[in-house]
């Protein structure tokens, strides 16, 4: 029998200390980080909206299934069939864990990630569909439907709106004056520049009302909170693994089978289909159909962990955790002179673990260099595949911003880390040389290169 001491043990486990969280730890090197002065440092990670950290759970299940994976759905071999049920069981976790509807039953159709599974529906959509977005998506979001490939017929790009209120009236409008035929609103659960929470609940409704159908981008809010087709009435959603403490290259895309049944697959090739002649090709029933290739069994098996992990209970008590380090982060940059965070909705609208952020006389870029090389803090720079959103919030004089999102292995002592550092950084500017390196800033000498 496989172990799991090798990857696990007690220094390495981050508890989240909290009843009916204890299998909620992430997998991390117990070696910390070098910083530019020669010393080693716990990593204080902070790029969790980027891509989060293993759960432990998810490391047992992969150490498990590891042994014994083989091809899905292919071969006759015992370790092919124990691989084909691990993951269809993979698949109804899944579904579960995103409230899939049993009648008529949601199709649950993994995918590599949330841009993968957008563009599947790019291409799914009945033909001449209009679709509706915000401006402020993530570029996964945003573009899919626009590519030339993509089965939409018309996009309206909705500027960003004032408030949550104006973000629900101007989808009803939209909708509303859209051409005749299929219409879908594309809207994320949570801002990854500003975590804010967006409408869901109420965009559905509005969009339902018009005759529309919703696709909820839901990678930034499933890692914090519980999200649910059944209960929003959402009729796709979309999320990632490796967003959801498990890294490990798969994602999902579920929700109303019938445009997806309908579809020719936007991948061609094994497994995708029934029936191959010289002449014709007959494509597979869903989900299959449009899961061509060697199914990633240990990605989805590692989802699944992550999702059985995650339960409502235990998102619920990390949500009351991360809820107090963040606005512990927020008081504490707010009261750095020259911090400003981004925000669209105002500092009191509900949100994840995330806060982006601009100091004054400190690129982003160099603030993040620092932080790293001397602080041992992991943040995220720039404009985060989000650039209409971030470009329109960025004060004057800021050109990029530092984003820093928080998870389950973020501790207190992470939080005031970076709070002090960019105190310090501020008062007294980086202490060590940097210079630009294939557009990224890198101390100079780097006693301790990565590459
Ligand atoms: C809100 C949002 N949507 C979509 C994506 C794309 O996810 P992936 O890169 O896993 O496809 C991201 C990634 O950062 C995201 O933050």
């Amino acid at each position: 029998m496989t172990t799991v001491s090798s990857i696990q043990t007690a220094r390495s486990a981050r508890s989240a200390r909290s009843s009916g969280t204890d299998r909620c730890t992430i997998v991390a090197s117990e070696e910390g980080v070098p910083l530019v002065t020669g010393e080693h440092v716990e990593y204080a990670n902070f790029d969790y909206a980027a891509s989060a950290p293993c759960l432990t759970p998810v490391a047992e299940a992969l150490a498990e299934a590891l042994p014994r994976y083989a091809s899905v759905h292919r071969g006759a071999g015992h370790h092919s069939q124990v691989s084909t049920e691990a993951y269809e069981r993979a698949r109804r976790s899944v579904a579960r864990f995103v409230g899939a509807r049993s009648r008529p039953a949601d199709a649950v159709v993994f995918v590599r990630g949330t841009t993968d599974a957008l563009n599947l529906l790019a291409r799914s959509v009945p033909e001449d569909c209009t679709v509706v977005v915000f401006e402020s998506e993530h570029h996964a979001a945003l573009l899919p439907w626009e590519h030339p490939a993509s089965r939409v017929g018309h996009v309206v790009r909705l500027p960003l709106p004032a408030t949550p209120g104006a973000a629900v009236e101007a989808a009803r409008t939209a909708l509303r004056g859209a051409p005749e035929g299929p219409r879908l609103l594309c809207v994320t659960a949570a801002s990854n520049v500003t975590g804010e929470i967006w409408p869901v609940e109420e965009l559905v409704e509005a969009a339902h009302a018009e005759g529309a159908r919703v696709v909820v981008d839901a990678a930034q809010y499933v890692p914090h909170l519980p999200f649910s087709l059944e209960e929003t009435g959402a009729d796709y959603v979309a999320l990632s693994a490796h967003k959801l403490y498990a890294p490990f290259g798969s994602g999902v895309l579920a929700g109303r089978a019938d445009w997806l049944r309908e579809a020719v697959p936007y991948l061609s090739g094994g497994g995708a289909t029934r029936l191959v002649t010289e002449h014709d090709v007959v494509w597979n029933d869903l989900p299959a159909r449009h899961e061509a290739g060697s199914p990633n069994v240990l990605g989805a098996v590692a989802l699944a962990a992550a999702c059985d992990t995650l339960t409502p209970d235990a998102q619920g008590l990390l949500h009351i955790r991360e809820s107090v380090l963040l606005e512990r982060l927020r008081a504490g940059l707010a009261g750095i002179d020259g911090v400003t965070e981004l925000t669209l909705w105002g500092e009191e609208h509900p949100r994840v673990g995330i806060v982006s952020f601009t100091v004054d006389g400190l690129p982003a870029g160099l603030l993040a260099a620092a932080l790293s090389a001397e602080h041992g803090i992991g943040v995220r720079d720039g404009l985060f595949c989000a650039h209409p959103l971030t470009r329109h919030l960025l004060p004057g004089g800021h050109d990029q911003a530092v984003r820093a999102s928080l998870g389950v292995g973020t501790t207190w002592e992470h939080v005031d880390r970076l709070v002090g550092a960019v105190a310090d950084l501020v008062a007294h500017g980086p202490r060590w040389e940097y210079a630009d390196c294939d557009g990224r800033l890198v101390p100079v000498p780097d006693p301790d290169r990565v590459f």
